[in-house]
């Protein structure tokens, strides 16, 4: 039966409470608890009121295992111990579980080393009895995350305001905390544990200084203690400048002892208040942040002064290699050239934080050539949740495949088979810490996310971070069934909207490897003209695209700006080579001849203007698949995809529309046979002003 709280969505993945179909039988027949000390009583509700919930009864909770029992407990206990064996616990480590089908006992265990690893394999029976058809054969399941620290971070400001934010503004309260506490923290932390998420930065990474004030600090230890009994550590953004801000020092120089100093106290308070603090995350030396380079230190420096005053509380540094400097070279090369000749450098409680892609979260980049090339210092990836270039929170993009496509991308740093995952997550360089962040899309909006199906991109972002080579189909199913509907055939329909989503969003915003197409500031819709006096070039669509008479394309190749020497062979000699150089990167790495023969036989200017319309067209179907599903879905979910679905196709038209026209000043070409005409005019496109206050 699905509960009334669904309709505006504010029960996430908790909405639907329905068994699959085939899991109807396998109802329990008591539950027990092994939990001397009340460690599991959280775990053990959950999973008790998970269970009334989808079989619809009151499940008796009894002290014996007997059978039909679902049986909760810690590893330590001596029974467990009869069943499994010891080497197999201890390689579950602090987070893995395991849930087992015990012949003996007729009955099902869920264990763990610890409270948090028992509350994750609750969570995990929970969501096979929903979304998957399970027997006794294949409850033998052991699970454990590939990423140590699986991380949200909230570019929330304390002013409540949350930059590039499209769902309200932010959860936490800090004009009402440390003395009201909003019941929102807790359900934020029971989602997060449910997808398998451990940690937390709760303020932006542009860093407002004042977090570090005791004011602030002890706002942060209430928000600590509502997430904990769930296992999510916070961590804090720090600005560099902190102890000239708030500390009254002359500068921030790393190198000056009273600085260490100052860093070594305050970090000395944090921990005092938060004993599980997790540590800080620094944009330093990128968009006007401060940083170790103000004062002729390195990264290297900012981040090992960091590291060494967090090091004896078990704290780690997330430096982001996001460096954004006004220079005049290719930005995609920017972070390679700074960060590579440090690693040996940092120490190890540091992670270097890379964004996917070499330039900025773009609805297709390629890999960073970061991934796989510092081997001496811990990357850790940085992937975006939040909509920032994909429509915001109007258009329905699901982001399991950009996450699988990037994260399966293999850098061949040692080899074919080293993929992004696998340089990142300890299989093939093994650091002491792993980490893996997703920037927030979470906000006061009732439904979180601003649109309901941008919910499904925070679910598959942790369930990626506990296993980065889960398959993405599975996990956008899961979704669905946990938060949608059980109908199977809905679902398959559901499920290929959302894995043909982000194709369509290439498409009808930057195909074919084009970036950055959209207007400067806002980051919404297209404006590859852009022109702003006085503004940076690397600002500007013009840059990205060089579109002339002769071609379109950024030549980063070796007759170019040679981005593509940052990458190991073959993936260098493929984007190098026109003629190898995957289609969906071209324009990425080339600057291509209007008339160049594209795989399929067509021309560049005509292939392009086509995958614009195959954008669009697959938004039309999707707004076919979904009117079908008014019956089957709640009424206000229904209403309200179905208004976002349809301002996604206007605007993928206006994408489209622009940039058509636009590109064939430059081509001077026809449209080719299939590109509906464009129902805009260029002219008046150049003027719309865009109003980023209806957007927020
Ligand atoms: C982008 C984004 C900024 C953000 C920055 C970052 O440039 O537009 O709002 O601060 O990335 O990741 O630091």
């Amino acid at each position: 039966m699905s509960l009334q709280a669904q309709i505006d969505g504010s029960n996430l993945w908790f909405a639907q409470s329905q068994l699959h179909s085939h899991n109807h039988s396998l109802q329990p027949k008591s539950l027990v608890v092994t939990d001397m000390d009340g460690k599991l009583t959280l775990a053990s509700n959950e999973l008790l009121n998970g269970l009334n919930q989808l079989f619809q009864t009151s499940i008796k909770q009894k002290s014996r295992v007997s059978k039909g029992s679902v049986w909760l407990s810690l590893t330590n206990n001596s029974e467990v111990i009869q069943f499994i064996d010891p080497q197999e616990l201890k390689a579950l480590g602090e987070d893995g579980f395991i849930i087992k089908y015990i012949d003996e006992k007729k009955s099902v265990l869920i264990t763990g080393n610890n409270q948090k690893a028992v509350l994750y394999g609750v969570f995990h029976y929970l969501r096979l009895l929903q979304t998957v058809a399970i027997d006794k054969d294949s409850l033998n399941i052991t699970e454990i995350p590939k990423y140590k620290v699986r991380i949200l971070n909230h570019w929330d400001n304390l002013d409540g305001s949350v930059e590039r934010g499209y769902a309200g503004r932010s959860i936490w309260k800090w004009d009402e905390l440390p003395t009201k506490v909003s019941p929102r923290y807790k359900k934020y932390a029971r989602a997060n544990a449910s997808i398998g998420i451990n940690g937390t930065v709760l303020n932006n990474v542009n860093a407002n200084p004042h977090i570090l004030t005791t004011e602030y600090l002890k706002k942060v230890m209430v928000i600590a203690s509502e997430l904990r009994p769930y296992g999510i550590q916070v961590y804090l953004s720090v600005n560099f400048a902190s102890p000239a801000v708030l500390g009254g020092l002359d500068d921030a120089n790393p190198k000056k002892e009273e600085v260490k100093d100052w860093w070594k106290n305050k970090v000395k308070e944090i921990y005092e208040l938060i004993p599980d603090f997790g540590g800080f995350l620094v944009k330093a030396n990128s968009e006007g942040q401060p940083g170790p380079m103000d004062y002729g230190c390195t990264h290297a420096d900012g981040a090992n002064m960091l590291a060494d005053a967090l090091k004896p509380y078990g704290g780690i540094v997330m430096w982001r290699a996001f460096v954004y400097n006004p220079k005049g070279w290719d930005r995609a090369k920017q972070a390679y050239e700074e960060f590579l000749p440090l690693d040996e450098q940092f120490r190890d409680n540091v992670m270097i934080q890379v964004k996917n892609g070499p330039v900025d979260f773009q609805p297709r980049e390629p890999l960073s050539p970061m991934f796989g090339a510092m081997k001496e210092t811990q990357v850790m990836p940085e992937l975006q949740i939040t909509q920032e270039y994909l429509g915001f929170s109007d258009h329905l993009v699901y982001l399991g495949t950009l996450y699988q496509e990037f994260l399966q991308s293999d850098t061949y740093a040692k080899g074919k088979g080293s993929t992004v995952a696998k340089v990142t997550d300890g299989s093939i360089y093994n650091h002491p810490v792993s980490g893996i962040a997703g920037v927030a899309n979470i906000g006061e909006d009732n439904n979180w996310c601003g649109h309901h199906f941008a919910q499904a991109n925070w679910y598959v972002f942790g369930r990626l971070a506990w296993n980065p080579d889960a398959d993405v189909k599975t996990i956008a199913e899961e979704w669905v069934r946990q938060t949608l509907t059980q109908k199977d055939k809905v679902v398959s329909s559901i499920v290929e909207v959302m894995m043909n989503s982000r194709e369509a969003t290439v498409n009808y915003m930057t195909p074919l490897g084009l970036h950055h197409l959209m207007g400067w500031d806002h980051h919404y819709g297209p404006e590859p003209w852009c022109v702003v006096e006085g503004a940076r070039p690397d600002w500007l669509p013009t840059y990205y695209h060089k579109a002339d008479s002769i071609g379109i394309g950024f030549d980063r190749s070796s007759t170019g700006s040679n981005a593509v020497k940052q990458y190991f062979e073959p993936l260098r000699s493929e984007f190098d080579n026109i003629a190898t150089c995957p289609e969906e990167y071209l324009l990425w790495f080339h600057h291509v001849p209007w008339n160049h023969k594209m795989e399929n036989g067509q021309t560049l200017w005509n292939q392009l203007c086509l995958k614009y319309q195959e954008g669009v067209d697959e938004v039309k179907k999707s707004q076919e698949v979904w009117s079908k599903m008014k019956t089957y879905i709640d009424e206000q979910q229904f209403k309200e995809v179905q208004e976002k679905i349809a301002i996604q196709l206007k605007e993928a038209i206006w994408w489209k529309d622009a940039c058509i026209l636009y590109f064939q000043t430059f081509s001077k070409q026809p449209f080719p046979e299939g590109v509906e005409e464009p129902v805009h005019k260029l002219e008046e496109l150049k003027k719309l002003k865009f109003d980023l206050k209806h957007h927020n």
